[in-house]
């Protein structure tokens, strides 16, 4: 069988480590010219290192692939832009573009700072647009066609309790990918997102694994090959990348160990009519008794993943 990807050129984000790092094998596996982005800095999104980005160039360039390193904070416009550039300048187009960057700052609502909500949003939302806002313009103007995967999670569909400023930056990225593919279908563009379930470090980090990782066996050291190995998420991206993804747009697929999810689109699940305004009492003695009737709040002890 031929390769999936041939001809076609791939940015991956984040792409130095974890689920990047699988996507980025994966694609140049399937014939794809990569650029491996990555700033290589610590869960918190702080210091830099070229290293993560190195290395999984020089593992593409040892399974006889092709791949440029990049070292840009996605969360910089300037940065961002001459990172689609370097695809486009060094390949002469850009045909897939796969926003897996991301960072944690775990916080309470009550306790977190400004500070922690903006990093958060900054790399995962701000740092979604600046790369798709240069693709889309090569692929509007230029290329008329296009694979976008963005990076979501369902601590952002399930509103995982301890990552306000995460869970508000998921799921805007579900808002933003539909966006994505609703603007960008006629120019032969897909959108999607992706919600991932692998052990990397970021999970690490979560309550189940904290013990672990302190005493220095941390659940990512040692899956490989195991269906926690975050190298699972990559074969459904490379599919959505492919041409024989063009049906699929707009959606979010979840990519855990060795199962693929399509998830449903949020729809009214009941609804209340009146012929004018609400009469407050009417509200108040209908409401309970139709579209409200059996609610609970959350339990609130979602298991927090740690990403
Ligand atoms: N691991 C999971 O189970 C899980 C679950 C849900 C969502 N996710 C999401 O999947 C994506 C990958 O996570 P992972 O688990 O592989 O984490 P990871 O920490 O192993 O990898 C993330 C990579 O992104 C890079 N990065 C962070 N900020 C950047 C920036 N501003 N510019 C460039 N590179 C940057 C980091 O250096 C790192 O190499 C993230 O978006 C994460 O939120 C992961």
């Amino acid at each position: 069988m031929p390769n999936h990807l041939d001809g076609k050129t791939a940015i991956v984000t984040g792409g130095g480590r974890g689920i990047g790092r699988g996507i980025a094998l994966a694609l140049a596996g399937q014939g794809a010219r990569v650029i491996v982005n990555d700033f290589g800095g610590n869960v918190e999104g702080t210091g830099t290192d070229e290293s993560p980005a190195n290395d999984v160039v020089y593992e593409i360039k040892q399974r006889g692939g092709i791949a440029e390193p990049n070292y840009a904070d996605v969360s910089d416009h300037r940065a961002a832009e001459a990172l689609v550039g370097q695809a486009i300048n060094t390949w002469g187009h850009l045909d897939i573009l796969v926003n897996v960057a991301g960072i944690l700052r775990e916080r309470m609502i009550f306790n977190m700072t400004e500070e922690e909500w903006d990093a958060v949003v900054r790399v995962h939302l701000k740092g979604t647009y600046n790369t798709t806002h240069f693709a889309s313009i090569h692929w509007r103007s230029e290329r008329r066609g296009g694979r976008l995967i963005n990076f979501t999670s369902t601590a952002g569909i399930n509103g995982s309790p301890g990552q306000p400023n995460y869970a508000a930056a998921k799921a805007g990225l579900i808002g933003f990918t539909k966006s994505c593919a609703n603007a960008l279908g006629r120019y032969g563009v897909t959108s999607n997102a992706i919600a991932p379930g692998a052990a990397t470090r970021m999970t690490d980090r979560g309550r189940a694994n904290a013990d672990a990782t302190r005493s220095g066996n941390a659940e990512s050291a040692r899956v490989a090959g195991s269906e926690r190995d975050p190298e699972n998420v990559a074969p459904i991206v490379v599919y959505l990348c492919s041409d024989e993804a063009a049906n699929v747009s707009g959606r979010t697929i979840g990519a855990s160990g060795y199962r693929v999810s399509l998830y449903s689109d949020m729809e009214i699940e009941r609804e209340i009519y009146n012929d004018g305004p609400w009469d407050l009492d009417r509200l108040f003695e209908l409401a309970p008794k139709s579209i409200f009737r059996g609610l609970e709040p959350p339990s609130g002890d979602l298991l927090r993943t740690g990403a």
